[in-house]
């Protein structure tokens, strides 16, 4: 009885006995070359280019117009942020408080802007969970808003730097109407705070065009002036770090 034989490539058949054996190796040395040059070409590529690959792709993106992903804990543009303790806290005025490190210095820039003439009166402070779980909410609700259109002037709740007692909305006592408005900006309040604001630490958290995608806010401010208040701001800071790194 013979034995059935495997069916054949016809190809393979075609080729003379005496070349096959060659034409196998020839092929199988071609393959090893691709692997080896593809190995040595990418390898030599991530040797010199390693460090930058986030940056080559950074330019790749913008050239299309997009803006990278960014892998954070960001909501919304928002960073998460803890609750103040309430032994941390001091009042200012009744119903406002401020973590204590913020409230000196707020009273110190105060009375600084009145010996130049200038009025500030402090509007918002520390805002419990709760109360900006409220603030979001409702006013999204009543204003019909989505999520994404309440996030640009409204923190969700767990991520308003307000929580932290560090934060506070500043206004002039002498143009009221321009409370929690763009037009704050025009007070005499607003440059003063714009030149000398940074002497007692208080930085604007939202400015025009802020990468956190925030509708711009001159009223708001946030104090920076010890470690741990500059530790919780750490990852809003880094943006602007990296910006203010590439200028020099
Ligand atoms: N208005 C700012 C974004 C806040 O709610 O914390
Ligand atoms: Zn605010």
């Amino acid at each position: 009885m013979t034995r059935a034989q495997p069916a054949r490539n016809k190809n393979f058949d075609e080729i003379p006995l005496a070349q096959r054996s060659k034409a196998v190796r020839t092929n199988d040395l071609i393959t090893r070359k691709i692997v080896f040059t593809t190995f040595l070409l990418v390898g030599t590529f991530t040797l010199f280019f390693g460090t930058n690959l986030l940056s080559i792709r950074d330019y790749f993106y913008k050239q299309i117009g997009l803006e990278r992903q960014i892998d954070d804990d960001r909501l919304l543009g928002h960073y998460p942020y803890p609750e103040a303790i309430s032994e941390d806290l001091r009042t200012i005025y009744p119903g406002l408080q401020v973590h204590k490190d913020t409230y000196t210095a707020l009273l110190n820039m105060r009375a600084a802007a009145e010996r130049d003439g200038i009025y500030l009166i402090f509007l918002s402070g520390y805002r419990s969970i709760d109360l900006q779980k409220e603030i979001f909410y409702d006013n999204k609700s009543l204003r019909n808003q989505v999520a994404v259109e309440r996030a640009r002037v409204s923190a969700p709740p767990g991520y308003s730097e307000h929580s932290t007692g560090y934060a506070i909305d500043i206004g002039d006592a002498t143009m009221r109407y321009t409370d929690f408005e763009v037009e704050f900006e025009q007070t005499p309040a607003f440059r003063w705070l714009q030149e000398n604001a940074a002497r007692y630490h208080f930085i604007l958290s939202f400015p025009k065009g802020n990468s956190q995608k925030v509708s711009y806010e001159p009223w708001h401010w946030r104090f920076e002036g010890t470690v741990e208040a500059l530790e919780q701001f750490k990852k809003a800071n880094q943006q602007l770090f990296s910006e203010i790194s590439n200028i020099d």
